[in-house]
C-alpha cells in the first residue's frame, strides 16, 4: 500500500482535554490528566510507558470503557459519555489485553473467533466469511478446528486479535499484549501488527513498554505519571533522551550506540533502527 495513501486526515478517535481519576469511597487515585490526542485512519500509534503512567486509563478511555471526569473522547464523532451509543462506539475500537490465557471463551477456536459477531446477532453465512478472513490475517487458519490450550502464547495473542477483527472494528488497541510473550510470540504479534497496519490499513494504537516495538509506529505518544510528556514521530521523540528517560524508558540499543557514537565525534546520524544504524556504519568506515 502506498504510504501517503495509508494514513487518511479523518479523525477516528479524538481525545480533548481528558481528565480520569479511579475513585472508591474516600480514596482517589489519579489515572490520567490533560490528555489530548487525535487517531487518524490507517495511522499506527504507539503509547508507550512504564508500569502505572496510565496507559491502560488511556486505553479504556479511548474505547468508551471508561468515561472522563472532565474534558471529551468522541469515536468517530459520537461522545463516549452519550449511554445510548456506547456498544457502537466500544464495537468499533476492539481491544486486545495482555494475558492470552484470559481472552479465550471457547474450547475450538473458530468458535472462539465467532464470538463476538454471533453476539452482534451477524447471519451465520456471514460469520463464517469473518472467521475466515480473520484467522487468514493472522496467519491461523491451519488451527481453526483446534484447542486454543494447545496454542503457544503468540498463537494465542494472534487468535484474540482475529476474535477482535472479526468484529470489524475501525481501531484495534493492542494493551500491552506482547508483555507476556516470549521473543518469538513478541515478534509474531509484532509481525501481525505491522501486516494489519501496512497491508490491511488498519488503525492501530499499540500500547507498550518497549521501544523497539515503537519504532516503526507512524506517531509515538510518551506517558509519565498520567500525562503525555513527548509525542512526534519515533526519531523525533527519542532524540529528545531526557524525556525519554525522565519517564522511566530506555532508547532502542542502535540509537544508544548511534548517540554514543555522534558523542565520540564520529560523522554519523542519529539512528533508530539496526539496519540504519549498519548502514551508517558501514558508510563512516567508507571514510576512514
Ligand atoms: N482499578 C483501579 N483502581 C484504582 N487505581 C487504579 C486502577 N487502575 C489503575 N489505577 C491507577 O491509575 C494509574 C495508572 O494506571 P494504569 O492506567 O493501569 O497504568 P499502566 O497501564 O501504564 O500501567 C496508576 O497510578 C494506577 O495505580
Ligand atoms: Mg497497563
Amino acid at each position: 500500500m502506498d504510504e501517503n495513501a495509508r494514513v487518511s486526515n479523518e479523525v477516528v478517535i479524538k481525545a480533548d482535554g481528558v481528565d480520569f481519576s479511579y475513585r472508591s469511597g474516600e480514596y482517589v487515585s489519579r489515572g490520567v490528566t490533560g490528555i489530548n490526542l487525535e487517531v487518524r485512519r490507517g495511522e499506527f500509534l504507539v503509547i508507550l510507558g512504564r508500569n502505572g503512567s496510565g496507559k491502560s486509563t488511556l486505553a479504556k478511555l479511548l474505547n468508551g470503557f471508561l468515561i472522563p471526569d472532565e474534558g471529551i473522547v468522541t469515536v468517530m464523532g459520537t461522545d463516549t459519555a452519550d449511554e445510548n451509543k456506547i456498544y457502537e462506539v466500544r464495537s468499533k475500537v476492539g481491544m486486545v489485553f495482555q494475558n492470552p490465557d484470559n481472552q479465550m471463551v471457547a474450547s475450538v477456536v473458530e468458535n472462539d473467533v465467532a464470538f463476538g459477531p454471533e453476539n452482534l446477532g451477524i447471519p451465520r453465512a456471514e460469520i463464517e466469511e469473518r472467521v475466515t478472513e480473520a484467522l487468514e490475517t493472522v496467519g491461523m487458519s491451519e488451527y481453526r478446528k483446534g484447542s486454543p490450550n494447545k496454542l503457544s502464547g503468540g498463537q494465542k495473542q494472534r487468535i484474540a486479535i482475529a476474535a477482535i477483527l472479526a468484529m470489524r472494528p475501525d481501531v484495534v488497541i493492542l494493551d500491552e499484549s506482547t508483555a507476556m510473550l516470549d521473543p518469538k510470540g513478541r515478534r509474531e504479534i509484532m509481525d501481525t501488527v505491522m501486516n494489519l497496519n501496512r497491508e490491511k490499513g488498519m488503525t492501530v494504537v499499540l500500547i507498550t513498554h518497549y521501544m523497539d516495538e515503537a519504532i516503526e509506529a507512524d506517531r509515538i505518544f510518551v506517558m509519565n505519571d498520567g500525562k503525555i510528556t513527548a509525542s512526534g514521530a519515533p526519531k523525533d521523540v527519542f532524540l529528545n533522551y531526557d524525556k525519554v528517560k525522565a519517564a522511566g524508558l530506555e532508547l532502542p540499543v542502535a540509537s544508544k550506540v548511534s548517540k554514543a557514537l555522534i558523542e565520540a565525534g564520529y560523522d554519523l546520524p542519529f539512528a533508530i533502527t539496526d539496519e540504519e544504524l549498519a548502514k551508517s556504519i558501514c558508510r563512516l568506515k567508507q571514510k576512514i
